[in-house]
């Protein structure tokens, strides 16, 4: 592996082992144009038919501010349930084993930054550093125009992973954000992003802050044999 910084190349499979969501950046700020080629890998992604429905919003400095503000003042002003996204990301009724790993995420995260079971405060503090982008220097939403089927989530999504490996692959890092889609009324004017796009997520992008304790958390995937199964193989 090279070492991260100006110039690094990771191998795929260094990036897909090294990517996780960063939240907590320093604010070194990422160049408009080294934005753009990694815009420019993820649209190397497959879609159904090649329609590539992505859309992509990038800000910085004070646009990324003004939605900050916007969306902190939202909350202070609340009611929260004032603010829905446009879809369901979650199942209406939880169950295992989905349910068992969402716990252990939230359990994780708030353990290392010492926020105690049942401290809302604290909860929503964190929950409130989504809306900082975590101290990343660049923002994006990711919008798909609304007549779009589902198919195109799909592509939307495998674009996003694909953008998050381009990041990692350039010794970057990022945390995709669905904790935006709530705030698309407060969103949409300040990025002029038209009525019949949907904000699907947002995503940080800068470098991680690998001193920080939110980063050291370790997310553990499912062994292969819960969610793969082989048929006819001679080995
Ligand atoms: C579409 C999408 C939306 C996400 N939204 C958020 C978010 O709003 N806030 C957050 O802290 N993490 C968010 N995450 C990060 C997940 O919690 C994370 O991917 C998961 O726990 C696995 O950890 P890893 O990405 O570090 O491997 C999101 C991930 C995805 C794929």
């Amino acid at each position: 592996m090279t070492t991260e910084g100006t110039g690094t190349r990771l191998s795929a499979e260094e990036a897909l082992l090294t990517r996780r969501s960063v939240r907590a950046f320093l604010p070194t700020p990422v160049a408009r144009g080294e934005v753009e080629e990694l815009l420019q890998l993820a649209a190397r992604s497959p879609s159904g038919s090649n329609i590539q429905p992505w859309k992509v919003h990038v800000f910085a400095g004070e646009l990324r501010q003004r939605i900050t503000d916007g969306i902190l003042r939202a909350l202070d002003e609340g009611p929260a349930q004032r603010y829905q996204r446009e879809w369901n990301y979650y199942p209406q009724q939880w169950r295992e084993p989905y349910l068992g790993r969402r716990r252990k995420i939230g359990w994780d995260l708030y353990g290392l930054l010492g926020v105690a079971k049942g401290d809302f405060a604290a909860t929503e503090q964190q929950r409130r550093r989504n809306y900082e982008f975590f101290g990343a220097p660049v923002g994006m939403m990711f919008t798909l125009e609304e007549d779009l089927e589902i198919g195109s989530w799909l592509d939307l999504g495998i674009f996003i992973g694909a953008l998050a490996l381009a990041a990692r692959g350039r010794g970057l890092d990022t945390c995709p954000q669905a904790a935006f889609a709530d705030f698309h009324e407060v969103i949409r004017p300040i990025l002029g992003i038209p009525d019949n796009q949907i904000i699907i997520c947002g995503m940080a992008l800068g470098h991680a802050d690998t001193d920080h304790v939110v980063n050291r958390l370790q997310t553990q995937r499912a062994p292969l044999a819960e969610f793969a199964s082989f048929s006819s193989f001679e080995s």
